[in-house]
């Protein structure tokens, strides 16, 4: 399309051709404004609708008709450069009351699945485009590996392959194939860099991490993001070694644009400029920090606006390079063409400012049937069964079908988190989705653990009884000789605890990551109970992130983790009880004994003790990888396609498996390596690889697993990255503990 005076709405002509024409007409003032993002949470709607008239590049948490007016305003000025729309849809579009609630990043990595990551982020960005916006802020690359930290719910769990593999699916999903498509929205790879390491797991603090383990451990996942064509970054709220990431140019420009040859934008996180000046002391006022926050790479400022007139005043002095800028807004405006803002064929993403407000597509769209299907397939595979043992003979779960089973005509359903909508759909969520504004949602169907159970008993004629068991919070409140008495009727047990909305995400750490409330209480008496009757008692886990379960792991006979499971992790956990399906996930984290224990990620560079404390032992309570299927798994033999190998080269690991049980199953078969030899300690074993493989009852299946020989290579002590020759141990399993690994050897040359 072309408009007169306006040669850059032209689509047949090259994006940057596009952005040199637009920019050659732009004042510097305009220019600025391209850079400020403005959160319409925290200002009027008059100072909005001035910054939108005023050309400001972007809005978040702006949702409907609001939006729209800004857009209406912003496409009406000088220029009419589009505004770009972001919002946090961190597991669906979620902020949004009514649209599908997906599980967390944390639960959804439990998968292992990519494809899957891939489809829950097309299902969002339909969503968060049939509102007319653009952008959301996600994923996160963060590694969770202090789990005092309380955003660990949003990472993708400990290790940065699986991060990276998990990342790349959803940033797939956003962004489809065609980023003009009028479903496809914009991804961003956050908190870059290192924000999950800040000091003592309190939010934003000091990330004590040398730019060796930064390149060798954090940045791996993000390299995967700009391979993946993520369209833009966030810079992180944390200093790195003491300098922030909107401060550093060596993270910001030198690694992150140059090295890895990101061409998309870097957005800060919230206030990040302005904290250099309040919060961070790195910059004397406002001036001072917009520069530094301009020359470090930062090309987005959101919820800094007092970094427009410091950065037109800056401009003016002659105090900062104006090149800076256009870098910046070049970048910007790239974005904007690419996704085709300015053009017709993406109206719907320009708003449709025209569209009749009473048909909104979002409507038609949010958590519609199609949705649910593929939420309710992501709970499923993200459930992880990590302990069934047998009562009287008979394993715990699944309570159907097949052989032979105990008779159940009762089910107690008990626990805090058996019945709690905040619980279950966890972090940002928090705006949205309180159970009374379900009601008004109509499409809006959400399954609690005790809704899932019932409604599988009530199709097989079986009774479900429940109580809350106790309060989360308060020791003093509880019913446990009530619940104790109903678990004395029934046939199993099942109890529902973990943590609740407020006690993890943003700025919720935790100092102690013991059960809150009297819920060790509630599962030591149930657990007496059910022992005295002979019967199962099953721990279901409904938390953001791991917890001290060492009581309740004892105590109980299975342990269900569904972490926070989304509209129907109820749905989807009553169907793993009830054995229609077989549970197929793996931990993406490691489980601590007790808080003094952490950090106990499995991937921990060795000392030369054996990393044992006096009083706790070194393994974690559950590792890495682990989870357990209806069937059992056995380990035929692992080979190496070659057992030399050089730079560039694939070896494929083939592993052979067998399903020793009585029922098709899913294997996630894990490949690590250790470097024998090296110019560094390196890690104790490294994630490398992955495939998941369905496996028929009593089949055998060699599974053939490519290895990049490159992926051996190490950081060196002048940070370069390279692959070293030498003898490398690849070992192959079923999860992390070297006592479930078969290795081989393999020399690179
Ligand atoms: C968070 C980001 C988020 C941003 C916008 C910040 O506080 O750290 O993850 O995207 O706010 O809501």
């Amino acid at each position: 399309m072309k408009a007169a005076g306006k040669p850059w709405l032209d689509s047949a002509l090259p994006t940057a051709e596009r952005v040199r024409l637009l920019m050659n007409e732009m004042t510097t003032t305009e220019k600025v404004a391209q850079m400020v993002q403005i959160s319409y949470s925290i200002v009027s709607p008059e100072t909005a609708d001035d910054w939108a008239r005023r050309g400001a590049g972007s809005f978040l948490h702006v949702l409907g008709d609001n939006a729209r007016r800004l857009q209406l305003l912003a496409t009406q000025n000088r220029l009419g450069i589009p505004v770009i729309f972001g919002i946090d849809a961190i597991h669906g579009h979620a902020i949004h009351n009514g649209a599908t609630v997906f599980p967390t990043q944390l639960a959804l990595a439990s998968s292992w699945d990519p494809s899957l990551a891939e489809k829950m982020g097309r299902v969002t960005a339909r969503e968060v485009a049939a509102e007319g916006l653009h952008w959301t802020f996600s994923p996160v690359f963060c590694l969770g590996r202090d789990l005092r930290w309380g955003r660990v719910d949003e990472t993708f769990g400990e290790d940065p392959y699986l991060s990276g593999r998990m990342g790349a699916g959803i940033i797939r999903g956003y962004q489809g194939d065609d980023l003009t498509s009028p479903e496809s929205i914009i991804a961003c790879a956050k908190h870059y860099i290192a924000y999950g390491e800040s000091t003592g797991g309190r939010d934003s603090y000091d990330a004590p991490v040398s730019m060796r383990s930064l390149r060798s451990t954090f940045l791996p996942p993000f390299a995967e993001a700009v391979r993946a064509g993520c369209l833009t970054f966030m810079a992180g709220y944390n200093p790195v070694d003491g300098v922030p990431c909107s401060a550093s140019i060596k993270i910001l420009r030198t690694i992150l644009k140059e090295e890895l040859g990101f061409d998309g934008f870097v957005v800060t996180d919230w206030s990040n400029v302005g904290s250099l000046h309040a919060r961070q002391k790195m910059a004397g006022n406002l001036e001072e920090a917009s520069r530094l926050a301009l020359e470090a790479g930062n090309d987005m400022i959101m919820t800094t606006p007092e970094f427009y007139d410091a950065t037109v005043s800056l401009l003016a002095g002659g105090k900062v390079n104006p090149a800076l800028v256009d870098e910046a807004v070049t970048r910007i405006l790239s974005a904007k063409f690419r996704v085709g803002l300015f053009d017709v064929t993406a109206k719907v993403k320009t708003l449709s400012i025209d569209a009749d407000p009473s048909a909104r597509a979002s409507e038609a769209v949010f958590n519609c049937a199609a949705h649910q299907e593929a939420n309710l397939g992501a709970a499923r595979k993200s459930i992880v069964l990590l302990k069934n043992e047998t009562v009287a003979g008979i394993p715990a779960l699944p309570l159907e079908p097949a052989g032979k089973r105990r008779k159940i005509k009762t089910i107690a359903v008990i626990g805090p988190n058996a019945d709690s909508v905040r619980a279950q759909f966890g972090d940002w969520t928090f705006f949205t989705h309180p159970t009374p504004h379900l009601d008004a949602v109509p499409t809006f169907r959400v399954t609690t653990m005790v809704d899932g159970i019932r409604a599988e008993a009530e199709k097989r004629g079986i009774k479900v009884v429940f109580d809350k068991g106790c309060d989360i919070f308060d020791p003093a409140v509880h019913s446990i000789p009530a619940a104790s008495r109903l678990a004395s009727k029934a046939d199993i047990v099942f109890v529902a605890v973990g943590d609740t909305l407020v006690q993890t995400g943003e700025t919720h750490d935790r100092a102690n990551l013991a059960l809150s409330g009297a819920q060790n209480d509630l599962v030591l008496s149930l657990a007496k109970v059910c022992a005295k009757k002979g019967i199962p008692l099953v721990s279901i886990l409904v938390n953001g992130k791991p917890l001290e379960f060492t009581t309740v792991a004892g105590a109980s006979d299975a342990v269900l983790e569904t972490f926070n499971s989304g509209t129907l992790g109820g749905q989807a956990a009553a169907e793993i009880i009830f054995g229609t399906v077989n549970p197929q996930g793996r931990l993406p984290i490691s489980f601590p004994r007790m808080t003094g224990q952490l950090p106990v990620y499995y991937n921990q560079i060795p000392g030369w003790h054996e990393g044992r404390y006096f009083d706790c032992e070194s393994t974690p309570l559950f590792a890495f990888g682990e989870g357990l299927s209806y069937t059992s798994f056995r380990y035929d033999g692992v080979s190496l396609s070659a057992e030399t190998a050089r730079a560039g080269d694939t070896v494929m690991v083939n592993v052979t498996v067998t399903n020793t049980g009585e029922r098709e199953g899913t294997e996630t078969v894990q490949v690590y390596a250790a470097d024998r030899i090296a110019s560094v300690v390196t890690p104790v074993r490294e994630l490398k690889a992955f495939r998941q493989a369905t496996i028929g009852a009593g089949q055998t299946v060699t599974v053939s697993i490519p290895l990049e020989v490159d992926s051996l290579s190490l950081v060196t002590q002048d940070e370069k990255r390279v692959l070293e020759s030498g003898e490398f141990e690849i070992q192959a399993g079923h999860d992390s503990r070297p006592e479930s690994l078969v290795t081989r050897i393999l020399t690179v040359l």
